[in-house]
């Protein structure tokens, strides 16, 4: 008998094609039928819904968070079912016990106890957490410089190359889907094109990928964008870059001119893939924006702070609003706040970007979702971490039209899939693994706001993840099923395919 039969949904069913109807049987974690589905031991009506694959988030900074919060509530309910996690150059592994974790992870592993030090170890300690979702990992640059070069401005030696070079490979070889870089951040910033491209050169080698949250997304993204791709070309490296925007209103518009040159690039052969957040605002560990010898006033102006252990009252809050209500200079309270104990803990929300420029985004044909939620549920979290895919298929699709929905669905599920090496996942096919999600595509909206961001998106029915019921009818049924993927083999802990 069949573990669970959906019956009466529209099937989009990855591809970007026309929906269809037919019944889904899902037996041994896995999509066993497409059609007819005799009896089941679960029945779930899908009449007036749409049945998708599982959506995937190809940026993600969950790497604690499986530990902290391995219910993964903020990505389930939104019908997620993997993420890419170990972006913008930080991740879990490696990990030293004998290392400050706040430094070498960039906050994601702060607080917790390793117990691991490589990938394998991380899948292990996670798996036995019961994560509620799929995660496939990145090894960052940040993590396994600030390891064996710590927070130094310069070069690194022949032998710490040798160390960096070492622990991209052991991640790799684990199961990793790429190197990630974050080249605004400490101390990624302290790097020469010629590291990075050495240390790409590795995922270029093993087939899998390099990402990038590039040196500049501001007054010089379109030099930034260079960088990118002559590391992607020289360290023969299918390159992604995260979270495409142009930040700071001079320099609105260039989103345009960006996507243009990497047209280009990939018209001239070059493997070059993107993903965007769905929002006019950024948000990251404040102390990594402002230099605190001369801090920059317009920034500060368009800032909130989503948690601040140093000053839990601002929680929600505009700096600018609270300098008024204080009557003090802004530079003033932003340097007070930065270097208050525990004030490099900070994570703000900055308003940067343009709404028009998410939208020309959004309307570029391969352009993938990645939410970069910072899970810090502690205060005021950015609304991206509970509010992305909903928000795409409620405002993007329906609202606005920018795109139709199976096409949304494929840029959520297919793609990413296809580009990140998730095996057998991201299409409703047979013998692929039973990530679905069923939603009701004409209610389907995102709920989280800046001032109530931990709210659960709207029209989201159903979430299997491996075949387990995981989330219904509003009830999450703490399935923990699960898996940590392999970049294109079985997942860890499965028998090699
Ligand atoms: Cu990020
Ligand atoms: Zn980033």
């Amino acid at each position: 008998m069949t573990d669970i039969a959906i019956r009466n949904a529209l099937i989009l069913d990855g591809s970007g094609g026309e929906g269809f109807e037919a019944d889904i049987g899902i037996s041994d974690g896995m999509i066993e039928t497409i059609g007819v589905v005799g009896a089941s031991q679960t029945e779930i009506n899908g009449a007036g819904m749409c049945l998708a694959p599982g959506l995937i988030d190809t940026h993600a900074h969950d790497d604690g968070a499986f530990l902290r919060h391995p219910d993964m509530t903020f990505k389930l309910s939104q019908g997620v079912t993997t993420v890419v996690s170990g972006n913008c150059g930080f991740s879990a592994v490696p990990f030293d016990p004998s290392a400050d974790p706040r430094t070498a992870s960039g906050g994601i592993l702060s607080g917790l106890k390793g117990g691991f030090t490589d990938l394998s170890g991380y899948f292990d300690a996670v798996l036995e957490a019961k994560p509620a979702i799929n995660n496939m990992m990145l090894v960052g640059h940040n993590t396994v410089r600030s390891l064996a070069v710590s927070d130094q401005k310069r070069t690194p030696s022949v032998s710490e190359m040798q160390k960096m070079q070492g622990y991209v490979e052991r991640a790799l070889e684990q199961g990793a889907c790429g190197f990630s870089t974050g080249l605004i951040y400490h101390p990624g910033r302290y790097s020469q094109t010629e590291e990075i491209i050495q240390l790409a050169s590795l995922a270029g080698s093993a087939g899998a990928l390099y990402t990038t949250h590039m040196r500049n997304e501001g007054d010089r993204l379109l030099e930034a964008v260079e960088e990118a791709l002559q590391i992607g070309d020289e360290a023969q490296v299918h390159t992604h870059i995260s979270h495409h925007k142009a930040a700071g209103a001079a320099n609105w518009g260039k989103v345009t001119s960006s996507l243009a040159r990497i047209d280009r690039a990939i018209a001239a052969g070059q493997a070059v893939s993107m993903d965007v957040y769905p929002y006019t605002a950024g948000s990251g560990r404040m102390i990594e924006y402002f230099n605190l010898d001369r801090i920059n006033r317009d920034l500060a102006e368009v800032i909130r702070i989503a948690s601040c252990p140093a000053f839990r009252a601002y929680e929600g809050r505009m700096l600018k609003d609270i300098a008024a209500e204080q009557q003090r200079d802004i530079t003033e309270l932003t340097l007070e706040i930065l270097t208050a104990p525990r004030g490099e803990n900070t994570i703000c929300i900055q308003f940067i970007i343009d709404e028009a420029d998410v939208e020309t985004n959004l309307r570029w044909p391969e352009m993938m979702i990645g939410s970069d939620g910072i899970p810090d549920l502690r205060g005021q979290p950015h609304p991206r971490l509970y509010g992305t895919f909903a928000k795409i298929l409620g405002h993007y699709v329906r609202q606005r039209a920018l795109l139709s929905l199976p096409e949304a669905i494929r840029r959520m599920t297919s793609l990413p899939a296809a580009t990140f090496g998730m095996h057998q996942r991201g299409m409703i096919r047979t013998g692929f693994h039973a990530d679905l999600v069923l939603f009701n595509p004409t209610t389907i909206a995102d709920t989280a706001t800046y001032d109530a961001p931990q709210t659960l998106a709207e029209g989201i029915d159903t979430v299997i993840v491996n075949g387990q019921l995981a989330f219904h009818n509003g009830h999450h049924h703490m399935a923990g099923s699960g898996q940590m993927l392999r970049y294109r083999e079985t997942a860890h802990g499965k028998p090699r395919s």
